[in-house]
């Protein structure tokens, strides 16, 4: 699986620095709101692990199951909600924890769904940005890192569902891609 990939953007190591320092800003920031944390499934789920265990606050977590990409590397520009939240968001503050943002209609769609569903506040949070793939404009409150026009994998980042466990963020080796 390691094979695959032809280069590694942010290491292990690097990706633990960011998240502690992303959790300490965090635990300032929502110290007293019991935020709800909401992790989009399914990229975002080992980057949300590892964030509230830096989060030395009272909190609450729930997922959402969002698809946009089908199997593809190209955003389908569709947004399907396949698991919704099972908490009510009227009144709360809710932290948006994302993998990555690339057009912004993932995100675009939830924030309009949650204000409409009356949360008190709605900010996000995403591990990685790339802003050359922005299609609406959307911006997180809280960014890890940017990343180039290339298509990642790793630390949740799938390509056809693969490598979502790779401890790292990398770029695959061309061949993958032409195999499919
Ligand atoms: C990816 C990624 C974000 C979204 C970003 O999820 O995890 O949720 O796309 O793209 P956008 O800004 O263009 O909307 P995907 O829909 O592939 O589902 P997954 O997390 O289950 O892989
Ligand atoms: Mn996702
Ligand atoms: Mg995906």
């Amino acid at each position: 699986m390691k094979n695959d990939i032809e280069r590694v953007l942010f290491s292990k190591q690097e990706l633990a620095e960011k998240t502690v320092e992303l959790g300490k800003q965090l635990t300032e920031d929502y110290q007293d709101k019991n935020p709800l944390v909401v992790g989009i499934l399914k990229g975002a789920m080992p980057f949300l692990s590892d964030l509230v265990k830096e989060m030395d606050i009272y909190l609450e977590m729930d997922f959402m199951d969002v698809s946009s990409y089908g199997n593809g590397t190209v955003s389908s520009g569709e947004v399907k909600i396949v698991k919704d939240l099972n908490t009510n968001v009227e009144g709360r503050d809710l932290l948006l924890v994302e993998d990555i943002i690339d057009s912004g209609r993932t995100l675009n769609y939830l924030i309009d769904m949650f204000k409409y569903r009356k949360a008190r506040s709605v900010k996000i949070v995403t591990l990685l940005d790339k802003p050359e793939g922005r299609v609406v404009d959307i911006k997180a409150d809280y960014v890890g890192f940017l990343v180039p026009n290339e298509f990642v994998v790793g630390y949740g980042l799938d390509y056809a569902e693969r490598y979502r466990n790779l401890p790292y963020i990398g770029v695959l080796k061309p061949e993958i891609y032409e195999e499919k």
